[in-house]
């Protein structure tokens, strides 16, 4: 997340590292290559919430870098977590994934021939099913990330409170929130957020630093603290983030099981 007060050192750990890629969200990454030096092991992928923002990010590195993205992922407002936009967008039609799909890869399709070199986009954002996959794969994506069916799998290490978390809510009690960080992110509203909006909540000790956006001096939680505590199973000292889709979780399954379910929907949807 570029907004990490530590990216700049986690950028340049990832890249001596040897890390395969780096998907590089929160922010506009405007500076990522120049960690890469002579390094071209590591492939970097900013996550954008709209072609203008893709565009921007590529003329900057083209011009400063000489270097392309190696892909972008374009994350719309259906996803988990926190989201880029603004609140009223989330529900504006002009903002839907397939709309802002369309105009990545167009944007990318003039990127590739400044470039010249492919660059994939992969959609991210409430893609639940193997037809979600297959719808997406036909509007020209290359791949689709996926976050909110895999938290209901063994393998996820969020505690099982997490994973019941997502299978007993409904619907209804997925809402956006207003984050510290200064943005929009989407949750699973529970006694703690209730609490901070009927304004129970008393300011604290900022304990890490950890997001330069944060405003920790007025904000009546520390976000970084309440996701840590969900992860962990306290959920009366924090709360889970989740994509549009949480609610449709029943059980959970292996990621075998998953991928298996995936690949019938998906082949289901190309034979229709
Ligand atoms: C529990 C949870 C935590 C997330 N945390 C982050 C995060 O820290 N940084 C980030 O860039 N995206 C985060 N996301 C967003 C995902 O990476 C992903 O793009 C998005 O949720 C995909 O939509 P889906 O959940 O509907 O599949 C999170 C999503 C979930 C469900």
């Amino acid at each position: 997340m570029v907004a990490l007060s530590n990216f700049a050192d986690m950028a340049k750990t990832a890249i001596e590292e040897g890390i395969d890629i780096i998907f590089s969200g929160a922010g506009l990454p405007l500076n990522l290559p120049s960690f890469l030096k002579e390094s071209k092991d590591t492939k970097l992928v900013p996550i954008v919430s709209s072609a203008r923002a893709a565009g921007l990010i590529a003329k900057r590195w083209l011009e400063k870098y000489k270097y392309a993205p190696d892909a972008f992922v374009v994350e719309g407002p259906m996803a988990g977590g926190h989201l880029g936009f603004k609140s009223e967008q989330i529900e504006d039609t002009d903002y839907k994934l397939e709309k802002l799909v369309s105009e990545v890869i167009s944007e990318a399709k003039n990127i590739e021939d400044k470039a010249a070199k492919p660059i994939p986009v992969i959609a991210a954002g409430g893609i639940y099913t193997g037809e979600d996959i297959y719808k997406f794969i036909q509007l020209g994506v290359s791949g689709v990330q996926m976050a909110t069916r895999f938290v209901t799998t063994e393998e996820c290490d969020a505690s099982l409170e997490f994973k019941k978390a997502y299978i007993d809510c409904r619907k209804e009690d997925i809402g956006i929130i207003k984050s510290p960080v200064g943005m929009p992110g989407r949750a699973i509203i529970n006694e703690f957020i209730n609490d901070v909006n009927a304004g129970n909540k008393k300011p604290y000790k900022c304990p890490y630093h950890c997001i330069v956006t944060c405003d920790y001096e007025s904000s009546p939680y520390c976000i970084a603290l309440a996701l840590v505590n969900a992860k962990k199973g306290k959920m009366h000292n924090g709360f889970a983030f989740a994509g549009e889709n949480a609610y449709r979780a029943e059980n959970i399954v292996t990621v075998k099981e998953l991928v298996i379910r995936l690949i019938e929907e998906y082949d289901a949807a190309a034979t229709d």
